[in-house]
This record gives structure tokens, C-alpha cells and sequence, in this order.
């Protein structure tokens, strides 16, 4: 049975006193979620402030970036070790944001992610298609080539320290969410392809779902046989939203 993640990306938001609210808004609100995991992925500059107020709590931290390699001149750049020496356990890598935006191809978020597993860190693999290779139903050779390329990289046994996190980029900060069978079927997907190396790995690894979850869908989405929690955006900067999605996923399975 694997247990169900429930993640906060805050991408670029927050000051120190919002990062204080939020994370006590999380704690109260979560109380009672003790059969889950919960993470939180604030900025670099908020990640000591979340770990010093995370000290003693059951939610863990995590990063949203990482540079692939362990020091040295990389002016602007934050390392694997320096991330897991400040109490780091999970970052995330590949993300759309940073795939499309920072022009991140799949050699480098391959590289990033073996950097990830070398800092003793648990690399989230953000995987998805967009609309245009949905509609011309490319979206499981999409997937497949941005996980080969990991497999590549970093070997089949590196996803046994990983969780990988289907988000279509359509649906990311959009508002419109794949229904729960077009998420179930991504996901069953990315296990078979996973069973192809490793079906012990493929039946333990979570797969995350992202992409405008929400507590209004997070439900439907939760109760799918391959779905084993939300990488969640925007409705992780309100404590009362994240917080109930976190205690949806505490009573669905
Ligand atoms: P969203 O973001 O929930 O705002 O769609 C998800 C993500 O980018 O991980």
C-alpha cells in the first residue's frame, strides 16, 4: 500500500511573514492528518525560516530547483548538498515551469535529477504533455521520452529513491484539471513503463498528480487506483485550502 503525498509548491510567492502564517495555518489545519506525508517547496530565501519553523513537525521540506553539481562557480546557482545540509529530504525537477520557461531540456533535468539522488535528496520528476501534444495524442511518447531520459542518466534503481508527479501542462495554474480517468490513465502509464525495469519499484513508487488541484476535485482525482497524491500550486498558498485536500487524502484510501 503506498502512502499518499500531499506537496505545496509556492513557486516564486511568499515573504517571511506569510511563510510564518502559512506553515501555522498547515499545522493546525493538518493536525489530524497523521496516515499521509506532507510537503512544503517554499523559495530558496524561505527554506531556513520553513525549516526552523517545521523543526519538530511531521511535514517535511523540500526545494523547488536544484544545480547539478556539488560546488563551485555557479554564480546564482543552490547544489543538491547544500539543500539536503539545511534539511532539505525532497526537490523538484522538471517541472513545466522550468522546462518551458528556463528552457530546461531533457538532458538537464536528467542531470539534475542523478544530482538530486547523489545529495541523498528524493527528486519529485515532473512529467506531462502539452495541450497541442494531447490533442495530437502524443502524450504517452512525450512521457516515455521524458522519463527514458532519466532512465539514461541516472539508471532504473535511482526512481527507487524518487516520486514522479504527472502534471499535464495544460492544466498547471490554468484552472482546467485532467479528469480523473485521462489522470488515471497518464498514471497507469508511467507504472507500466516503470514495470518495464522494475515491478517491485512500479508497484511502490508514488506518482503524483498535478495541475489545478483543488479540494473541489481532489477527491475524484485521490480515489484513482494509480493516483497516490497531489503536487498542488495555487491552492497550496491558502492554509484552509491545502490543509483540506491534505485531510481528503487522510480519509480516501
Ligand atoms: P497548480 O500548479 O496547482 O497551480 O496548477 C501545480 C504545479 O505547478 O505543480
Amino acid at each position: 500500500m503506498r502512502k499518499l503525498l500531499i506537496a505545496g509548491n509556492w513557486k516564486m510567492h511568499g515573504s517571511q511573514s506569510q511563510v510564518r502564517s502559512l506553515i501555522e495555518g498547515i499545522h493546525q489545519g493538518t493536525r489530524n492528518c497523521i496516515s499521509i506525508d506532507i510537503f512544503i517547496l517554499p523559495t530558496y530565501v524561505h527554506l531556513m525560516l520553513a525549516q526552523q519553523l517545521l523543526q519538530s513537525s511531521a511535514i517535511k521540506l523540500g526545494a523547488q530547483n536544484l544545480y547539478p553539481g556539488s560546488q563551485g562557480a555557479f554564480t546564482g546557482e543552490v547544489s543538491g548538498p547544500m539543500l539536503a545540509d539545511i534539511g532539505c529530504q525532497y526537490v523538484l525537477v522538471g517541472h513545466s515551469e522550468r522546462r518551458t520557461l528556463f528552457h530546461e531540456d531533457l538532458s538537464s533535468v536528467a542531470a539534475k535529477f542523478k544530482a538530486a539522488v547523489e545529495a541523498g535528496l528524493q527528486p519529485i520528476l515532473c512529467v506531462g504533455e502539452t495541450r497541442l501534444e494531447r490533442e495530437q495524442d502524443k502524450t504517452e511518447q512525450v512521457i516515455a521520452a521524458q522519463l527514458q531520459s532519466v532512465v539514461e542518466e541516472a539508471g532504473a534503481q535511482a526512481f527507487q529513491q524518487a516520486v514522479i508527479a504527472y502534471e499535464p501542462v495544460w492544466a498547471i495554474g490554468t484552472g482546467l484539471t485532467a479528469t480523473p480517468s485521462q489522470a488515471q490513465d497518464a498514471h497507469d502509464f508511467i507504472r507500466h513503463f516503470i514495470a518495464k525495469n522494475n515491478v517491485d519499484l512500479a508497484n511502490t513508487i508514488r506518482i503524483l498528480y498535478g495541475g489545478s488541484m483543488k479540494m473541489e476535485n481532489a477527491a475524484s482525482l485521490l480515489a484513482m487506483p494509480d493516483i497516490d497524491g497531489g503536487l498542488i500550486g495555487g491552492a497550496s498558498l491558502d492554509s484552509v485550502q491545502f490543509s483540506k485536500i491534505c485531510e481528503i487524502a487522510q480519509c480516501i484510501k
